[in-house]
């Protein structure tokens, strides 16, 4: 477990740029777990600064996933906040997306334990005014 403590916005974003460049080659999915304005959208523009360059994140929170595809593999980028449980998440198809390119889910607490296998945790906690906890599985 790596724990990183941020104090602001852009240090949550370092801390997703970091990540994507150290990121294991077996990982499929980054499964992103903490509440409402933890900072996971923000981990995941520096994420997808690296991976994708250039593009607009924006959470998908009515379309379920965006695609982010100016790197050399295509960025998924899920908001499982209106899912229900893992069969609404799996049903939607996420796992064919799986080997398609680099997935980072948002609210991953619909998996309900079920993450898949080649999946990294990051849970970002909040804790007093904008001081972040962020606990990196690995
Ligand atoms: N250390 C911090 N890291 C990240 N965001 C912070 C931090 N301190 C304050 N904030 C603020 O908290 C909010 C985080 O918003 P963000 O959209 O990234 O959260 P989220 O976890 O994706 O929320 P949601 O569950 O609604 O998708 C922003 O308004 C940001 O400015
Ligand atoms: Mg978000």
């Amino acid at each position: 477990m790596t724990e990183i403590l941020s104090q602001s916005e852009e240090e949550t974003e370092k801390a997703g740029i970091a990540l994507a460049n150290a990121l294991p080659e077996n990982v499929s999915l980054i499964a992103l777990f903490g509440e409402l304005g933890a900072g996971k959208t923000a981990f995941v523009r520096g994420f997808v600064s690296v991976l994708s360059p250039g593009s607009r994140v924006k959470s998908p929170t009515y379309t379920i996933v965006n695609e982010y595809v100016s790197g050399n593999k295509p960025v998924y980028h899920f908001d499982l906040y209106r899912l229900n449980g893992k069969e609404d998440v799996y049903s939607m198809g996420i796992e064919e997306y799986f080997s398609r390119g680099i997935c980072i889910s948002e609210w991953s607490e619909r998996f309900e334990d079920e993450l898949p296998a080649r999946s990294l945790k990051v849970s970002i906690e909040k804790l007093d005014g904008s001081a972040r906890k962020i606990s990196i599985q690995n």
